[in-house]
């Protein structure tokens, strides 16, 4: 229990730093050429467990080849996180989660697609507002503190990226996608 709360308490800290910074524009990358099909594929690895508990299929469509894109690993890694914490916490037992990820022009686009409680249109944009959070009985027994998407766009907007959610409304789940432009840094 303690090792727990420790843990909650320290991620608590960091969203609030990390927040803290994007709003005062501090944030900085540490860029390097990274292969994104891995990172996301290793993020989907991850949560593996934590979907099989709840009995979600968690299903990837990723492109194969190494894709190496100019990123900051750990960031981009940190938004797959929520992303992916978000699609399990917010899908009742035996839901799916696909990620997909394809070339869209200049663009590398990834999204994770849930069959979980959806979201009302009115909230679809709000839910990247620091602390929002969509009143359920999900979210009051998850004790959350709703930064976790106003993080990651801030991390996508300073990768020069777009993310945005849609929602066919409650109950009919919700995709996630965020894109990535796809460019190098000559070595
Ligand atoms: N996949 C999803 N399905 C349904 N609702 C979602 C989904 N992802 C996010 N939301 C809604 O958007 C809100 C904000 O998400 P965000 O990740 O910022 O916060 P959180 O998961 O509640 O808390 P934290 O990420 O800080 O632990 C959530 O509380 C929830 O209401
Ligand atoms: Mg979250």
């Amino acid at each position: 229990m303690i090792a727990r709360n420790t843990d909650r308490l320290t991620r608590l800290v960091n969203d609030i730093l990390d927040i803290t910074k994007i709003k005062s524009k501090k944030l900085q990358l540490i860029l390097e050429n990274a292969d994104l099909s891995k990172i996301i594929a290793d993020s989907v690895e991850d949560f593996k467990n934590l979907a099989d508990q709840k009995q979600i299929e968690l299903k990837s469509k990723l492109l194969t080849k190494s894709l190496k894109l100019l990123i900051d690993q750990a960031r981009i890694c940190q938004v797959m996180a929520n992303c992916l914490d978000n699609a399990i916490k917010f899908t009742p037992g035996k839901g799916l989660i696909e990620v997909e990820m394809k070339k869209v022009k200049d663009n590398l686009v990834v999204s994770i697609k849930d069959t979980g409680i959806g979201i009302s249109k009115r909230y679809l944009r709000k839910i990247f507002i620091p602390f929002f959070r969509v009143e359920s009985d999900i979210t009051r027994k998850f004790g959350g503190t709703g930064l976790g998407l106003a993080i990651c766009k801030g991390i996508i907007n300073i990768h020069h990226g777009k993310i945005w959610a849609k929602s066919l409304g409650k109950g009919k789940g919700t995709t996630l996608t965020f894109t990535l432009p796809l460019k190098t840094k000559k070595q």
